[in-house]
């Protein structure tokens, strides 16, 4: 069939009907290679998708369509792709992918991250040994991801993330630090989230009541609002900026990584960069399915649009990786759970599926029971490494790698009994994403297919992933509430909470 407009690709992909898993595999010994990819040292098997060579032809087209080869030069040249609010996406300049005056300020911001590096580590700010470092969402996410999954042996400094403006995550977070050799890094790209300035607030006191002479001194804000940093009474040669087309969530490539670099180290920063780099230019230089990301939203979009899934499970067989499905809440909720098209109009279709999952093997005895016998197939995605480096015998990994596949396997084949109650029906979704091992550079290039994947599912349901005003009206009531005046026009049952509370 000619595929016409992207709402005949459309109505080809809602109403197509895939053979079994199974069957999509029998007699078909090129169906693993023909779904699988290869970019930067991971591995992606989208065989136990219900991609077929139909399927793949009707997403080509509606990619054609919607023209997702020209929306990706767009943000790779630094045009306008943020349309409502007129900005470019910078993140991939951060990466030395962008255009050429992107990239040099982006370079330019690196260096003066490094200086600061190089200043901490060479004892200007005295005997620090940990950091605390403050942000919220975009601000803390992606910083606590890599750090929890590179750091661990690494033998330098503590950096302990502070997000909650819960005073318990402030005392968690502060619990056996010495204020005197803490540095805080305050991260946010407005400079003006409650959250963010109460906790540094919190953290100068914190800092006064130990004796430090001189609190305001020992933090460094990040930011894409200098002067409001300053403006707080940073002293602007401790602010380190970064652009305003970088937003949030995809932002920790930017200054905003300035505790990755304390916590690993310059030279895992940049190969951290340099992985992103690379699926960057993969993403760049390749078209139609032999694209990761392109192929991966095909594989997301078929299960939003024509099993209605409303959700997607992301499970990391890698205890290093146990806050990717946090960081892919944020990436894909914020960036794609939208309800207008990139030209304001309704938007006709679902968009994005809750992102949710956890740790394999844990998560096998807690939530695959739903994924297994469920009444809903949600199509679930394994992340796993295959070198370790934890102290164990190393079968204690095959094991954990073992039972990540064999998952994928049972999803996919079920088992038919007489009892229904024991019976798997089946015919249940998987991607692998398999790395080589887990470094900066790897981390990088998986964090960036992630970044370019919902891209792609974004341009091909014809919405804007880089705002999130959706997050706005909660924090005007918030505000609210601190008003008297405000609070009257509450609804009843806010109002009696807030009695309650005593607030
Ligand atoms: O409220 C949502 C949000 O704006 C996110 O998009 C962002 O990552 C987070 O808050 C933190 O914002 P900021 O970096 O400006 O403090």
């Amino acid at each position: 069939m000619a595929i016409l407009d992207c709402k005949a690709a459309w109505k080809a992909i809602e109403t197509y009907r895939p053979k079994r898993l199974t069957e999509l595999f029998e007699g078909d010994g090129g169906r693993v290679n023909r779904f699988s990819r290869d970019v930067a040292a991971i591995h992606f098997d989208w065989s136990k998708t219900h991609l077929d060579d139909d399927l793949l032809g009707s997403f080509a087209g509606l990619a054609y369509m919607a023209d997702y080869h020209g929306a990706r030069d767009c943000l790779f040249a630094g045009d306008i792709v943020n349309f409502s609010e007129n900005r470019p996406a910078t993140h991939v300049a951060e990466r030395g992918q962008g255009k050429p005056e992107d990239n040099r300020l982006a370079a330019e911001r690196h260096a003066r991250m490094r200086s600061l590096v190089d200043a901490i580590e060479g004892g200007a700010f005295g005997e620090i040994d940990s950091i605390l470092h403050i942000g919220i969402g975009g601000s803390a996410l992606g910083p606590d991801l890599v750090i929890d999954a590179l750091g661990r042996d690494a033998d330098r400094f503590e950096v302990r993330v502070l997000a909650n403006i819960d005073g318990e995550a402030f005392d968690e977070a502060t619990w056996g630090l010495d204020p005197a050799s803490t540095l805080v890094v305050a991260v946010s790209k407005t400079f003006t989230t409650t959250e963010t300035l109460s906790n540094l607030d919190a953290a100068l006191e914190w800092l006064r009541e130990a004796g430090v002479a001189d609190p305001h001194g020992q933090v460094i804000a990040v930011t894409a609002a200098p002067d409001k940093a300053v403006a707080y009474g940073i002293d602007e040669t401790r602010v380190l900026p970064f652009g305003e087309g970088v937003g949030g969530r995809y932002s920790l490539w930017s200054s905003v990584g300035l505790s990755i670099a304390l916590a690993l180290g310059w030279g895992a920063f940049e190969e951290l960069l340099e992985g992103a780099a690379e699926m960057d230019r993969h993403v760049k230089l390749t078209d139609g399915a032999a694209n990761v990301a392109l192929l991966a939203a095909f594989a997301d979009l078929f299960y939003t649009q024509n099993r209605r899934s409303q959700s997607r499970g992301v499970f990391a067989y890698d205890e290093r990786l146990r806050l990717l499905p946090d960081y892919l809440q944020q990436l894909e909720m914020e960036s794609n759970g939208k309800s207008v098209t990139g030209e304001g109009k309704p938007l006709r279709r679902p968009s994005a599926p809750v992102t949710w999952g956890g740790v394999g093997t844990d998560a096998q005895h807690a939530v695959f029971q739903l994924l297994h016998q469920g009444t809903t197939a949600i199509p679930v995605e394994f992340v796993a490494v295959i070198e370790n480096e934890d102290s164990l015998d190393p079968r204690h990994h095959q094991l954990l790698l073992a039972n990540c596949f064999a998952q994928g396997a049972a999803l996919m084949a079920g088992r038919e009994q007489q009892d229904l109650a024991r019976a798997y029906p089946g015919d249940r979704a998987s991607t692998t994403v398999l790395l080589q091992r887990l470094d900066p550079r790897s981390l990088g290039a998986l964090i960036a297919f992630y970044e370019h994947r919902t891209f792609a599912n974004a341009v091909l349901l014809g919405i804007n992933p880089f705002d999130q005003f959706g997050v706005e009206l909660g924090k005007e009531m918030a505000r609210a509430l601190d008003d008297p005046k405000g609070r009257e026009k509450l609804d009843p049952s806010t109002r009696n909470l807030i009695e309650r509370a005593g607030l």
